[in-house]
């Protein structure tokens, strides 16, 4: 039996990459549904090439172009939360989260609400709302399969062993462009210098979450809501080659890795075939010409964003999910020129600090108090700018 696909976010990094491999494999994989936020082009262009039935744009206004781009075909053009719904809870079986922030919360929480398979690279929405999304997922016999690399590595070290027995989880970080730039120099970073990651190809927000590590505390919180460790037992270790993955420790003093070419089909086919492997045209592993790979602790006076992403962490309640609306909208102001590279994290510590709110008990109140901080993040850099 083929597997039912469908991509939330198929025309970005982590979407093209998924279809490569779908398209390298069509024995195995069936594509239902595809959805793309304003890129009308490349999704009918996917959704041609692979058939799929249903190709959702979040973006109304490119429905039109889509429509006509898909003209002569059998797939339906649609528009709409309802319609992003569908794709995410429809009739495919597993589902690729590849859409950017919490825009992908909704449809994720329908598809665990549908007891799918959902491959999860979008960490966002697990950071705004992990215990709600874990929760679901345990209520409705959903699995989530970790895509992000770091916890793809963590998920494979984990396999076949008792969760009691881990003493604790090692996140590595290449530690991005800046790693060993002065903080002089990371003040006045531009855009295209925080998007120039050194080991891998990613999508502009993620690429500047790397640089300023933000990517890694949401790493951090990420790794908290799919594995169930407390903070103090989840680590970040710098890792400049990119080629250990991340670690577990366990109580004997054993610690596993998971090893591979920075190329993220990797996770992604893990995901895409689990509980079983499939080949990957990825690039082998040689360990001899890389010769040795390198260690070193977190720079926290440099990279005050996973300081910060730990605090939210630790503090709980609303405070992940400040975090990751504060940076969302810092990182698009960081992308746009309106703020320095630095101010990302100050904004996204002055956001927390002026959390009141409790835990979200619902994913209206998460979204409630992600649409608060953007307003007053926006409101932060307005006045900044006059
Ligand atoms: N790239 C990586 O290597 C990598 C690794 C680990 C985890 N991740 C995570 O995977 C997710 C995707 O990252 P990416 O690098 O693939 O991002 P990306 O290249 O920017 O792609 C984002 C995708 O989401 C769609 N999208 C954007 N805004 C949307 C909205 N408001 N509503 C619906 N769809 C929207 C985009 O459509 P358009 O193309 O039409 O704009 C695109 O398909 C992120 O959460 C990231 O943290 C990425």
């Amino acid at each position: 039996m083929k597997r039912k696909i469908a991509i939330l976010g198929a025309t970005g990094s982590i979407g093209t990459s998924t279809l490569d491999l779908i398209e390298r494999a069509p024995e195995r994989f069936e594509v239902i549904a595809l959805t793309a936020g304003t890129d009308a082009e490349g999704l009918a262009n996917a959704a041609r090439r692979t058939r799929a039935k249903l190709a959702v744009i979040a973006d109304q206004s490119r429905l039109a172009e889509l429509e006509a781009r898909l003209a002569g075909t059998d797939c339906r053009a649609a528009t709409g939360a309802e319609a992003l719904n569908e794709a995410a809870s429809g009739e495919a079986d597993w589902v690729m989260a590849a859409i950017v922030g919490c825009a992908g919360l909704v449809p994720v929480m329908a598809a665990l609400e549908a007891g799918r398979t959902v491959a999860l690279a979008n960490k966002e929405a697990l950071v705004s709302a992990g215990a709600l999304m874990t929760d679901a997922a345990t209520r409705h016999g959903a699995t989530l399969l970790p895509v992000d690399s770091e916890h793809n590595a963590i998920f494979q070290c984990l396999a076949g062993s008792r969760r009691d027995d881990v003493s604790k989880l090692i996140l590595t970080a290449s530690g991005g462009p800046f790693r060993t730039t002065s903080e002089a120099d990371i003040r006045a970073a531009t855009p295209e210098q925080a998007v120039a990651h050194p080991n891998w190809t990613m999508g502009a927000k993620i690429s500047v979450d790397s640089a300023s590590l933000m990517n890694k505390g949401l790493e951090l919180i990420e790794a908290h809501f799919l594995f169930g460790l407390p903070p103090e037992r989840i680590e970040v270790l710098i890792h400049p080659q990119s080629v250990v993955h991340s670690l577990v420790e366990y109580i004997d003093g054993s610690v596993l890795a998971q090893l591979g070419s920075p190329d993220m089909r990797v996770p992604i086919a893990y995901a895409l075939a689990w509980p079983e492997r499939m080949p990957t045209p990825a690039e082998r592993l040689d360990l001899a010409s890389i010769g040795s790979l390198e260690f070193e602790q977190p720079d926290l006076q440099r990279f005050p964003a996973l300081r910060i992403a730990r605090q939210a962490l630790v503090q709980g309640g609303a405070a992940p999910t400040i975090l990751n609306a504060a940076n969302e909208i810092a990182v698009a102001s960081f992308l746009g020129g309106q703020i320095g590279f630095t101010e990302i994290a100050s904004l996204v510590e002055q956001a927390i600090e002026r959390a009141v709110a409790g835990a979200p008990s619902s994913i209206e109140d998460v979204i409630q108090v992600d649409l608060e901080t953007r307003r007053a993040v926006s409101e932060l850099i307005e006045a900044r700018c006059h």
